[in-house]
């Protein structure tokens, strides 16, 4: 897929991982819808980022409230042709006991109703040319190495990575579904760990080192790019699933 002139929505784009996929794909010329959550403030420097080098737009929207993802298209049907690409990258990693059923409602509806809705809501967008859907998983979300502190949101990625695979079979050729699984990456998500912490997980990589965001949004423009990958989890964690978890 050519990117120049497509249109992606990047949820989540307000900072870390999502601000830098929006800036790649700005970077290849496409036009980038921003959404952001609570974080104004960050869309609007993201959107500042993107119209150095292409053009785009903010919207918000509590993406756990399908009301408001109604709400959302609603309001980019009114300023924007149909989109291209969808990128659902928003999400918000809360520690869990196995019977926290708070934690499993709260991860239930940010990691994967969120994308469920997003991904239903721009599918019945009608469109007569090829479309993707690129998913941030985690290295969580992989088969052997979810983060046992993390039960809801490991389980809960692996099943978008489930859903990745799975909605490829029905929804191919005309959308294609991918994912980028990230390791440890250097964002605003880490602002609250010690330095001992981010020391022992950079300790756990290949690399000696955390991820950093504009490699995954590299491989997010990768697998835009690229329309023989379908229904693949990509991921970038520096060597981690090898090494071992800390
Ligand atoms: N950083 C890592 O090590 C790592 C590793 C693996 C996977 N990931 C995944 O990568 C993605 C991005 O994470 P990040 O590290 O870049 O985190 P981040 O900097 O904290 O950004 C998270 C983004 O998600 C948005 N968001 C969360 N819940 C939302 C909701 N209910 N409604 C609307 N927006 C919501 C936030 O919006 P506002 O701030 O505007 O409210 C923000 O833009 C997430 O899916 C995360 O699980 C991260």
């Amino acid at each position: 897929m050519e990117l120049k002139g497509k249109v992606a929505l990047v949820t989540g784009a307000s900072s870390g991982i999502g601000k830098a996929i929006a800036v790649a794909l700005a970077q290849k010329r496409a036009y980038v819808v921003v959404h952001y959550g609570r974080n104004k403030a960050g869309a609007q420097d993201t959107l500042k980022e993107v119209e150095k080098v292409s053009s785009g737009e903010i919207h918000s929207a509590d993406l756990m409230n399908h009301d408001d993802i109604r709400l959302l298209f609603d309001e980019i049907r009114k300023t924007t042709r149909a989109i291209d690409i969808l990128v659902n990258n928003a999400g918000d990693a809360r520690p869990g006991e196995i019977n926290d059923d708070g934690v499993w409602e709260y991860e239930y509806k940010n990691i994967l109703l969120s994308a469920i809705h997003m991904s239903y809501e721009f599918l019945s967008m009608p469109s007569s040319h090829l479309r993707k859907i690129i998913n941030t998983t985690s290295l969580y979300g992989n088969l052997h190495t979810g983060n046992p502190q993390y039960l809801q949101y490991s389980t809960f990625k692996a099943a978008l990575a489930n859903v990745t695979t799975t909605l490829s079979k029905s929804i191919a050729p005309k959308v294609i579904v991918n994912a980028v699984a990230p390791g440890y990456t250097e964002t605003p998500a880490w602002a609250n760990a010690s330095k001992e912490t981010i020391e022992a997980y950079a300790r756990a990589t290949l690399i000696g080192r955390f991820v950093t965001p504009e490699e995954v949004a590299h491989a997010v423009v990768f697998i835009a790019e690229n329309d023989a990958l379908v229904g693949q989890v990509l991921t970038l964690d520096g060597g981690t699933s090898l090494k071992g978890m800390p």
